[in-house]
């Protein structure tokens, strides 16, 4: 009885903290280290963790188990990411005499100062916009990962992948692209993520054709 009492205490506890830290986004894990940014309307469900100094722009979806680790810089605007995806994957250094962070890293209690700088090593892993990371896939510290770029499902992604590109694979590849060079160049050039997200609710109809949603952007700016 006493004992989930301090249950539900401790869980309202934590909702709160996260109601207050994060007041537009809807967070159903307890995995958001600190110095973490999330933008208006991010979806992040059950035992999603991510590690501190990660950006994540507005209306990204991240579902259960993925986990965001520190090599990680940013995630754009309106990425959809599925479940037990891993990003910014680091490495351990592999001509140290042991792989293994008792001997280079401090956390682990046994040595003083780091000797050993994943972050470095790799650099961080940046991921564009409206990209779509299907279900197992992992992405490894340092890639650049374009706007509109689709990751398939259990794809390792070692190399920078262009924008709109789709990849799949172990090492991914380059299985195609999601339009055509100029419909690509059009898109990039609208920059449409900065729009209003009202105005583009408004605009879903048209989202089907990408001709037609250009067409509509334009006739707006004019
Ligand atoms: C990446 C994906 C979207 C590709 O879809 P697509 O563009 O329609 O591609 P196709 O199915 O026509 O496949 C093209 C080629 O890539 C290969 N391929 C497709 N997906 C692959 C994957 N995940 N890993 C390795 N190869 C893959 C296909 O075998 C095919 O190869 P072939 O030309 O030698 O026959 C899809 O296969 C995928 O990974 N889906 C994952 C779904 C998922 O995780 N859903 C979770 C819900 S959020």
């Amino acid at each position: 009885m006493f004992n989930s009492i301090k249950k539900n205490v401790y869980f309202f506890c934590f909702f709160l903290v996260k109601k207050i830290r994060f007041p537009s986004a809807t967070i159903y894990t307890n995995f958001v280290m600190p110095n973490v940014k999330l933008g208006k309307g991010v979806v992040l469900r059950e035992k999603v963790k991510v590690q501190s100094g990660v950006s994540i722009g507005d209306h990204t979806f991240i579902n259960e188990y993925t986990q965001i680790d520190a090599n990680t810089k940013y995630i754009g605007k309106y990425c959809s990411i599925s479940h037990n995806v891993k990003i910014g994957a680091g490495p351990h250094p592999h001509n140290f005499v042991s792989t293994s962070p008792v001997f280079y890293s401090s956390n682990r209690g046994y040595i003083d100062s780091n000797l050993y700088d994943e972050y470095k090593e790799k650099g961080f892993t940046e991921i564009g916009h409206d990209v779509l990371v299907y279900a197992n896939a992992i992405i490894v510290a340092g890639v650049i990962i374009g706007h509109g770029a689709i990751i398939g499902g259990g794809s390792i992604v070692t190399r920078d992948v262009p924008p709109y590109a789709i990849v799949a694979g172990v090492p991914a590849k380059i299985i195609g692209y999601r339009f055509s060079p100029d419909i690509i160049k059009k898109l990039l050039e609208s920059c449409w993520w900065n729009l209003d997200i009202t105005y583009l609710a408004h605009l879903s109809t048209t989202m089907k054709s990408p001709e037609a949603f250009l067409a509509e952007i334009e006739k707006c700016r004019q």
